[in-house]
């Protein structure tokens, strides 16, 4: 490179070909350790979505959407059944990445590729905790909310009417 150097501040026009080659075998390296370590460094910073709060307001009963589905505003996945409602926080255990359902009922972190049961067990890390299912309940004002500091057991349901809901609460 020395050589290369002085070449240039000569102004030499003529590049000799050793030099020419060194030149280009030195970039070709170069240029893919340094995306590599652009990356590495990228991944190492990432830092999880922050929230302002704790509760969220998710819809009321008549404005919610087919479910289920992912409710930006409490980073959650609402599901429904026969005995309620119930919500998966869609925030991914390994660095917080939002996770996706699939069409088989799993869910997966486009990030890092960890996958989780629909109950939130891992199934492929490099997660290794399970997803949380969070607590719902329904607010003075009729909307269905989620407490994202809450987590419950799976098996937790909020009842899809209002009464039944806030009897839970209590
Ligand atoms: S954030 Fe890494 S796998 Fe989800």
């Amino acid at each position: 490179m020395e050589k290369l150097r002085t070449i240039l501040k000569s102004g030499e026009k003529k590049l000799p070909r050793r030099e020419f080659l060194l030149g280009a075998i030195n970039v070709s390296w170069t240029v893919p350790l340094m995306a590599g370590l652009w990356g590495l460094v990228k991944y190492l910073r990432f830092e999880p979505p922050t929230t302002g709060g704790t509760q969220f307001p998710l819809g009321s009963s008549g404005s919610l959407p087919d479910l289920p589905a992912y409710i930006e505003n409490g980073q959650v996945w609402l599901h429904e059944d026969s005995s309620g409602y119930f919500a998966v926080d869609a925030i991914c255990t390994h660095l917080g990445c939002t996770i996706r359902l699939q069409a088989d009922t799993t869910y997966q972190c486009r990030c890092h590729g960890s996958r989780f049961t629909e109950d939130g067990t891992v199934i492929n890390g490099p997660a290794t905790r399970p997803l949380g299912f969070l607590r719902l309940y329904w607010s003075g004002t009729g909307t269905l909310t989620v407490d994202r500091v809450s987590v419950v057991e799976a098996s937790f349901r909020l009842p899809k009417t209002q009464s039944a809901g806030i009897l839970q609460v209590i």
